[in-house]
């Protein structure tokens, strides 16, 4: 199956009422336990990178890894996505041959100070028109989500940084955009909160709300790893140091499809469970020094936890849905 734009996925997904996990990439094991997990489930897949991701495999080999990916499983339809780009990112991975962008214009260029509801529907439309001449589909955000964005877990997320319902209208129809992240009360990383989180710091209503104004448009939750708790001990028993935190319920993932969500975008989950494999692994076998064993060992994993999560999503057995 040839890739697929964002744009064609989440329709899809929105006809059959369910959401897509949007992954994120940096390494060949990360590409093939998302997509040995999508042949098990017969998921369809949103690979996606950061600009830290294609900086850090270097742009080439990280493209040409999600390539491979594409031949090696021809039956499955897959997103190329550029994750949390600037202007700048976007262009190039459209260049490239990315498939979808999500162009981050909630903030300014040094990434930290909130950008103007102006400024990001100037960028989002740049974006928008220079990526819909060439088919590919942009995502963009409307609201501040913490922690890499604000250096603030969710717990402390000012009430201005989530998303006005009436705001987003303005920008979709201004914008013409093909998914909007929504700022709800998550954050990044793996200190999101410092209880299981309840309404008053998960904001679902915001997403029934804005769900209620702009039926048509498809909503992506970022933030949205569930920081397991066996995994954060795991970690801890064989050497770690993580500081008690909780993610987002995955029940509260499902409860946002319901209602609009259709990608949800999970990072530390998959680093965690890669971490917790690679940890026990050198405890377990202090003698052992091939990475081959304990780079297997984190593919494993992730791919579990990923295919954990293609079903709660709902994305399990839709790859048939492109055929
Ligand atoms: O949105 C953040 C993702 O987790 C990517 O993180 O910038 O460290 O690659 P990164
Ligand atoms: P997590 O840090 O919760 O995995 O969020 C990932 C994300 O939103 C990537 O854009
Ligand atoms: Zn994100």
């Amino acid at each position: 199956m040839a890739l697929i734009t964002l744009r064609k996925l989440l329709d899809k997904a929105a006809e059959g009422q369910y959401g897509v996990g949007g992954f994120n990439v940096n390494n060949m094991e990360q590409i093939q336990a998302i997509m040995e997990a999508a042949r098990e489930t017969s998921s369809p897949v949103i690979l996606q990178a950061s600009r830290g991701a294609r900086q850090y495999a270097n742009d080439t080999f990280l493209y040409h890894l999600m390539l491979a990916a594409n031949e090696l499983y021809p039956e499955l339809p897959i997103v190329l996505h550029q994750d949390h780009g600037s202007a700048e990112a976007c262009k190039s991975a459209v260049d490239m041959g990315y498939t979808s962008v999500m162009i981050d214009g909630s903030l300014k260029d040094d990434h930290k100070t909130p950008n103007s509801f102006e400024d990001n529907v100037r960028v989002t439309k740049e974006i928008v028109e220079y990526a819909h001449a060439k088919g590919v589909s942009v995502e963009a955000e409307l609201g501040v989500i913490g922690g890499i964005e604000d250096g603030a877990g969710a717990g402390d997320m000012k009430s201005e940084y989530l998303t006005d319902p009436d705001q987003a209208v303005e920008f979709v129809k201004e914008t013409g955009v093909d998914a909007l992240a929504v700022a709800i009360g998550t954050s990044h990383g793996v200190y999101k909160f410092s209880k299981k989180p309840d309404h008053s710091v998960l904001v679902m209503d915001r997403i029934v709300e804005i769900h209620k104004r702009l039926p048509n448009t498809h909503l992506v939750m970022h933030g949205s790893s569930s920081v397991p708790q066996e995994l954060l001990q795991e970690i801890n028993q064989y050497g770690g140091a993580i500081k008690p935190t909780w993610g987002v319920p995955v029940k509260e993932i499902q409860m946002g499809i319901r209602h609009g969500v259709r990608k949800i975008n999970v990072d530390t989950d998959t680093r965690l469970a890669v971490t917790a494999a690679i940890r026990k692994f050198f405890v377990e076998h202090p003698e052992k020094f091939d990475p081959r064993e304990y780079l297997s060992e984190g593919r494993t994993a992730n791919k579990k936890m990923i295919a954990e999560r293609m079903k709660a999503f709902g994305q399990a057995g839709h790859a048939e849905d492109f055929k």
